[in-house]
């Protein structure tokens, strides 16, 4: 406990300087927004991510360096809104968020910043946890694997605020304290964070042990360079839909552009799987069996619009829209796909 008190004490102390250099740097005469600025406004940052971005375990404060563009830009982005760092026990989120606050927006800070961390080599840290790793990898298969790959890489597509981030250069002690913050609801559970609620999905009612072992498992993963392609994803089957089959002001377009709509990163495939044959987050769609609706076409279109908040067999919700910002005619769309595959 004492341990603790001093060390937050000294990270305060740190931390009240570093905003006032950010302060002072942010004035005028400082580089404009790029890899210059990034850099110096790096400095701020080095004290707890140290100087090569890996991270510092006593500081709690994670490796970012190895992260992507825009994960990077959700969280400070989040961290400035409260978004992330929000809860009263959240000691690490509530160090963070201060610091992000002392990015100026009007100035390019975020981006700069951004940029400057991303061209940091990337770090690949050693474990340091032993739990049970092949029961881990048999929890990350069911239940990580949709979002953040075989290869724990994470997806870099469009929909930035929904799509799962790269694990691989992440230390475990992180890892770990991450998915338990995000099964408390210490994060990812502010009003409007869809990623986070999407996240929590996975993690809700997990035991500690469990959160060990599959943080054991993705230490084992192979540290492949970041962004790299993965091979192409396999091309859908064309559609073929008996249109006599559609209801009234359905038409076989818009199944053909639900289908694609369905499968689009972090939409529905994420959790309903390839096909919406279904998988450990979410019911399979092909067969006759309907667990929160009747399966005709409105109650389909009404429960993509609403979502499921609490779900009879699954874990965690699905968010109104599935999270996405896609359009009521998009919607309409994805239903008449849904509605074909069970008929
Ligand atoms: C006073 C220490 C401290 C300083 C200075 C600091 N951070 Fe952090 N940062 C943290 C801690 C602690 C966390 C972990 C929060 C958590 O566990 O949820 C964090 C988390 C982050 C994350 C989230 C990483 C992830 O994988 O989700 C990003 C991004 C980040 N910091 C960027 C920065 C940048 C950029 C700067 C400089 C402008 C900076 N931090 C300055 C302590 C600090
Ligand atoms: C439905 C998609 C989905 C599934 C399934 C999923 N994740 Fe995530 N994960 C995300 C998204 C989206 C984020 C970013 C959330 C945010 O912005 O807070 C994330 C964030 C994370 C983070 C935080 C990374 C960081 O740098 O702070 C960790 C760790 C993580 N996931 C591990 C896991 C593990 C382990 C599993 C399986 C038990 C899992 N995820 C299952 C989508 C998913
Ligand atoms: C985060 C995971 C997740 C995502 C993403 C997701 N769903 Fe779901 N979906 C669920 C869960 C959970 C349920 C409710 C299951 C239960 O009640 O046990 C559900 C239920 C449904 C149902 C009703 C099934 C039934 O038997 O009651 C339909 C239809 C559906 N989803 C379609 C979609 C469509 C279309 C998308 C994309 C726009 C989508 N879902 C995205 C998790 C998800």
């Amino acid at each position: 406990m004492t341990r603790l008190t001093i060390r937050q004490s000294f990270t305060a102390a740190r931390a009240a300087g570093i905003v006032a250099f950010a302060a002072a740097a942010s004035g005028c005469g400082s580089p404009a927004p790029g890899l210059a600025r990034g850099e110096m406004l790096f400095d701020t940052c080095s004290p707890c991510h140290g100087a090569d971005g890996a991270g510092d375990e006593v500081l709690a404060a994670p490796a970012i360096a190895g992260s992507s563009d825009w994960y990077l830009t959700s969280q400070l982005t989040k961290f400035q809104d409260r978004v992330r760092g929000y809860h009263y026990t959240d000691a690490e989120g509530l160090r963070m968020g201060p610091m992000s606050r002392a990015l100026w927006s009007d100035l390019g800070d975020i981006e700069s910043v951004v940029e400057y961390v991303v061209s940091l080599p990337i770090p690949d840290p050693p474990a340091t946890m032993e739990a049970d790793a092949a029961a881990g990898e048999a929890e990350y298969e069911a239940l990580c694997v949709n979002c953040h790959g075989v290869d724990g890489r994470g997806v870099d597509q469009p929909l930035p605020e929904l799509n799962a981030p790269s694990l691989l250069h992440l230390n475990d002690w992180y890892i770990a304290s991450s998915l338990r913050k995000y099964r408390d609801g210490v994060r990812g559970a502010a009003p409007g964070d869809a990623a986070g609620a999407t996240m929590r999905a996975p993690v809700s009612g997990m035991s500690d042990e469990r959160i060990d072992n599959v943080t054991t498992y993705i230490m084992t993963m192979q540290r492949l360079p970041r962004r790299i392609p993965g091979p192409p994803p396999e091309p859908l089957p064309a559609l073929i839909v008996d249109a006599a089959i559609l209801p009234e002001g359905v038409t076989v377009e818009m199944a053909q552009e639900g289908q694609d709509l369905f499968h689009g990163a972090g939409v529905c495939v994420t959790c309903h799987l390839r096909g919406g044959g279904g998988g450990p987050l979410a019911p399979d769609l092909t067969d006759d069996v309907w667990l929160n609706i009747d399966g005709e076409y409105e109650s389909i279109v009404n429960l993509v619009m609403t979502g499921v908040p609490l779900p009879q067999e699954h874990p965690g919700p699905m968010l109104p829209r599935a999270g996405t910002s896609i359009t009521d005619d998009q919607v309409r769309a994805v239903a008449a796909y849904v509605f074909t595959l069970s008929r």
